[in-house]
């Protein structure tokens, strides 16, 4: 039998997801139960919460995941689980649910990297070619990683301080989005034009290297400062003009990594991968400076956390023989 099946979980967040891949680049199924009801009313994602109810899908997902593949157990050639980075007691489910998976079915255990795991959801467009480079950007972060080979990530880039997700997110507290905010202050953005010129922070800088704290400080002192002289602005030109600085500043970034790395592709990834914005303006932007590099955006379903892109990462680690055993731990803060 030359299938290869892969048992993949993640659960590092608020996405508790398991699918069944094929040989690394086939989806047979791909089940999200997501909790962002649950967390909605705190503001962001709560560790205790997302723990419990991680303990409270598993099961249902695993069986959902193999009744949807058509598979059994016996069937499986590998398990795959993200064992960080992320929330200590939310990865401790997935890891513990594919340890005991792997130990009862006598099936080799594959640890994987949540953020190998979104660079790899680019694997279900089309296969990657390298030397490639990916634009990282998630609710906990924004990155540059150079791939000179499959499975070999070195980050050029990093923010200083907060993600671009993260930064979506807050200043979706102070327009009333509840959270997480990006996709909807996406829709906003396209409804307002950028009018307020906030900072685009490190552009001119001659590293590899993002900040978004001081844009989101900027933005939060004009609505501040609008509220105390009784000014209301138009939450729509807010929206636009925050978001053309996020986006104008990973363009510019991105381009000038691409300058120092020459690459076959640039892969989009992480959960602001969806924004519409972020994806036309590296489309137009490539098409102009770098019309020979190939852009690889996944489908906005896979640019958030699923099971899927943990297999997909998986495929490649059991090509190199990179397993785990019985003692496979969570590492919360787990890097490249
Ligand atoms: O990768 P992800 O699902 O989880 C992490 O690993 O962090 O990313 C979630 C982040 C959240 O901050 C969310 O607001 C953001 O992705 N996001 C977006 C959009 N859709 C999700 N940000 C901007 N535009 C979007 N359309
Ligand atoms: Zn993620």
């Amino acid at each position: 039998d030359k299938r290869e099946l892969i048992l993949a979980f993640e659960s590092s967040c608020d996405e508790t997801s398991v699918a069944v891949i094929e040989n690394g680049d086939r989806i047979l199924s791909n089940i999200i139960a997501t909790q962002i009801n649950s967390h909605q009313r705190f503001g962001g994602v709560v560790p205790e919460v997302a723990s419990r109810h991680h303990v409270e899908q598993i099961t249902l997902v695993i069986d959902a995941a193999l009744k949807e593949a058509d598979v059994t157990y016996d069937d499986l050639t590998a398990v795959a689980v993200t064992y960080g980075p992320g929330l200590v007691g939310a990865l401790l489910i997935g890891v513990s649910a594919a340890k005991a998976i792997a130990y009862a079915h006598h099936l080799p255990l594959i640890p994987v990297n949540h953020m190998a795991g979104h660079i790899y959801a680019a694997r279900f467009v089309k296969p990657l070619e390298f030397p490639l480079l990916a634009l990282l950007v998630s609710g906990g972060h924004t990155e540059l990683v150079y791939m000179a080979a499959a499975g070999e990530y070195e980050i050029i880039g990093e923010t200083r301080d907060d993600a671009a997700g993260e930064a979506y997110d807050k200043i979706g507290r102070v327009l009333g989005v509840p959270y997480p905010a990006g996709k909807e202050i996406d829709r906003l953005a396209h409804l307002g034009q950028d009018t307020f010129d906030f900072p685009r922070a490190m552009v001119k800088e001659d590293n590899l290297d993002f900040s978004f704290s001081g844009l989101k400080s900027a933005f939060i002192n004009t609505v501040h400062h609008a509220d105390q002289i009784g000014e209301t602005l138009n939450r729509e030109d807010l929206a636009a003009s925050f978001q053309a600085a996020v986006v104008d500043t990973l363009v510019q970034k991105t381009v000038k990594a691409l300058e120092q790395y020459p690459v076959k592709q640039l892969v989009l990834a992480g959960g602001v991968a969806a924004n519409q914005g972020l994806r036309e303006a590296l489309t137009n932007q490539l098409a102009i400076s770098s019309p020979d590099i190939d852009l690889v955006m996944p489908p906005i379903r896979l640019t958030g956390d699923n099971g899927a892109m943990v297999g997909a990462a998986a495929h490649v680690e059991l090509m190199k023989h990179h397993l785990a055993d019985q003692t496979l731990n969570a590492e919360p803060g787990l890097a490249f």
